[in-house]
């Protein structure tokens, strides 16, 4: 069987692949009402959040869009952290509707500086949110949120958080740690396939998006929230339908295991493939303390292809792992384990690295 061991989309469960085959529903009907309430008061315990959740038809980047029109208005000033090609995507996004970014950038392979959050807030008070990525999947690093967001209340800043591909597979508890919208995506940890856009909206951001005046239709928190307190439940636009019946059963699948278990699970995975890759001679990418649980990137160094590794892995023993974007493209190869994950899923990536990497250049030394 093939191991699609990229960081999304990830493998689904069998209960989840077959719910999926069900005949479509009426989707302003009481049947579609009743699993997006159900799945709504689901995410809202695994974002650890008491504020509104909202299931957007798109994907993980539509979610980021959201986040920032209806938060935002042309002219504001926003600090974007970066630590890799999310982080750039997620300023981008805010500087193609009007907002005058303040970039706050890092080596890719390591993680933001809170202190330099610090120093740039105060720089420039004129701040009205700071962007950060809370798991840069494009280099594998997990930023310390905790201690960025605590930096960014003190400021008393929206704090707009990507964490399309830490949340409900790494800790991220929304409330606790005051993010005001945190954006996932279903094809990530969730064990769906893509096109569900999660976010979670606090009270402050409500208050933002009283002021905030960028265009947004497809994506107005303020449609979504009047559609899911109507009876039946609704979406404003037509949802997709069929990832809706499989993330219903993918979020009991969750809930049943345990969201601590969840984690830990995660996190014993992510250090098998961390030690697994180190057994055979090959370096991280990322600083280790801030290694991500969710993707491992590793460094092609000592004479591999990863290219070629990557090829080979898919051709010859039908292991699908991802490479390196943009600048890291040809530098880096990422294995994703995310969802639907274990460590004997991990052994099987790095016995077939083990038989490969001679065949892609690697000497090691
Ligand atoms: C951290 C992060 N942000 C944004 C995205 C973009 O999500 P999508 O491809 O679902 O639009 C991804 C997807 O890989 C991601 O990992």
């Amino acid at each position: 069987m093939e191991q699609l061991r990229i960081p999304g989309p990830t493998p689904c469960p069998n209960e989840v692949l077959q719910v999926m085959s069900r005949q479509m529903i009426n989707h302003r009907g009481p049947q579609f009402g009743q699993i997006l309430t159900d799945i709504t008061a689901k995410l809202k315990q695994l974002f650890q959040t008491k504020s509104d959740v909202f299931l957007l038809t798109g994907s993980g980047t539509g979610g980021l869009e959201a986040a920032i029109v209806n938060t935002l208005s042309p002219g504001d000033k926003v600090l974007s952290v970066s630590i890799g090609v999310f982080g750039e995507r997620f300023g981008a996004i805010a500087e193609k509707f009007g907002a005058e970014v303040v970039p706050l950038r890092f080596e890719w392979g390591t993680a933001a500086d809170a202190d330099a959050v610090r120093r740039a807030l105060k720089a420039e008070p004129k701040i009205k949110a700071v962007l950060v990525t809370h798991n840069e999947t494009s280099t594998g690093v997990t930023n310390d949120l905790a201690s960025i967001s605590s930096i960014v209340k003190e400021f008393d800043k929206l704090l707009l958080v990507d964490a399309i591909s830490s949340l409900g597979s790494i800790n991220l508890p929304v409330d606790d740690w005051h993010c005001d919208v945190a954006v996932t995506g279903s094809q990530k940890g969730w064990m769906v396939p893509p096109g569900l856009a999660m976010v979670s909206v606090s009270q402050e951001a409500w208050q933002a998006h009283q002021r905030a005046k960028m265009p947004r239709f497809y994506w107005d928190f303020a449609k979504a929230k009047d559609y899911l307190e109507k009876t039946p439940a609704q979406t404003p636009w037509t949802p997709v339908i069929s990832v809706f019946f499989a993330l219903q059963v993918a979020l009991d699948m969750m809930l049943k295991e345990g969201l601590a278990n969840v984690f830990a699970r995660h996190a014993r995975v992510g250090k098998a493939a961390r030690e697994g890759v180190k057994s055979l001679g090959l370096s991280l990418f990322a600083e280790e303390s801030h290694a991500s649980n969710t993707v491992t990137a590793v460094a092609a160094t000592d004479g591999l292809d990863s290219k070629k590794l990557v090829k080979i892995l898919r051709e010859e023993h039908q292991v699908i792992l991802s490479g390196g974007q943009q600048k890291l493209d040809g530098k880096i190869f990422r294995i994703g384990h995310l969802g639907w994950v274990t460590e004997s899923d991990i052994k099987v990536v790095i016995s077939a690295l083990k038989k490969v990497l001679p065949q892609a250049g690697f000497r090691s030394s």
